[in-house]
């Protein structure tokens, strides 16, 4: 069983379903409306815990009815929350999710307390990390935070998984020198190194820049078409499994949980892995929220 760290978001997640996502200007009627746990941290550790790792987080929310009921959310999954803070006067991170019938969405983030992380003190962090297996950290949260994590991290020799999400050109090459798996989706890696990836030969290219970092792993995800991975041992498209999506949210976050949940930290059991996440993943866009919708490991197995 892995043990892994998450540093990130939690966010309380309004969703809205509609038959087509609103043009700018135009108003729509919604069909749905209702709140679920969220935040790309918070989903991506319930989705390592669903499926079998043992999940300690690093974050904050609000002192707000909100940051209660994350919290709550979090330690009934058996997610080790000591490492996540209550602020004062900040409110708990949120974020509005509109849902089209095909699936797709729109999100709109409020940061709140969780642009206010900051580690926790540093024999708690230290021990904590040597014991993780993984460290995943995505930008939703404060980037000089997630810098100093990652270098505890290669510090003590774990593995750290960025998610390069919400996507931004800015990477510090410094976090990147301390990455060892980056998983973007195509747009963010178009965002990260300039190119447009549409056939196997770009998504090759632009893994083979990302790599000149020092980054070890690139897993590209593709959405309904799989994944594309690179590393020095192999590289190939993993196909996803066809179902009929109703809500793409979080399924990217369910890939990294579970993948990190699997994986062993020598990759040998890179491509089973991301198998076992892609099973995962297409779950959870049969489902509709971002945590409701995270499948448990037993599900995960049943569609293997
Ligand atoms: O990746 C999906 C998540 O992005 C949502 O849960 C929302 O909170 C935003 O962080």
């Amino acid at each position: 069983m892995n043990k892994v760290t998450v540093l990130g978001s939690i966010n309380l997640d309004t969703t809205i379903r509609m038959k087509q996502l609103p043009k700018p200007g135009e108003t729509v009627h919604s069909k749905e409306l209702f709140s679920s746990g969220g935040g790309k941290g918070a989903n991506q550790g319930i989705a390592a815990q669903r499926s079998g790792a043992m999940t300690t987080f690093i974050g904050a929310v609000g002192n707000d009815e909100a940051g209660k009921l994350l919290l709550d959310l979090l330690s009934q999954d058996g997610i080790d929350i000591s490492g996540i803070r209550t602020l004062e006067n900040e409110r708990t991170g949120s974020a509005v999710v509109m849902v089209d019938d095909v699936g797709e969405n729109c999100i709109v983030i409020h940061s709140g307390a969780n642009e206010k992380v900051s580690l926790p003190n540093s024999n708690w962090l230290i021990h904590q990390i040597q014991n993780s297996d993984f460290l995943i950290a995505q930008f939703e949260t404060n980037l000089n935070v997630i810098i100093q994590a990652f270098k505890i991290a290669k510090e003590n020799g774990i593995k750290t998984i960025l998610n390069p999400a919400p996507g931004t050109n800015r990477i510090p090459r410094e976090l990147l020198q301390n990455t060892d798996i980056l998983i973007p989706n195509e747009t963010e890696v178009e965002i990260i190194t300039g190119l447009t990836v549409q056939t196997e030969e770009n998504l090759e290219t632009a893994a083979k820049e990302i790599l000149k970092y020092g980054v070890e792993v690139v897993i590209i995800t593709l959405g309904s078409r799989g994944s594309y991975y690179f590393s020095q041992n192999g590289s190939g498209i993993i196909a996803a499994q066809k179902v009929q999506a109703i809500d793409s949210t979080a399924a990217g976050d369910t890939f990294i949980g579970a993948l990190a949940a699997v994986l062993k930290a020598d990759y040998s059991n890179l491509v089973s892995s991301i198998e076992f996440a892609s099973h995962a993943s297409a779950i959870t866009v049969q489902r509709y929220g971002a945590q409701p919708s995270i499948p448990y490991l037993k599900e995960i197995l049943a569609t293997k």
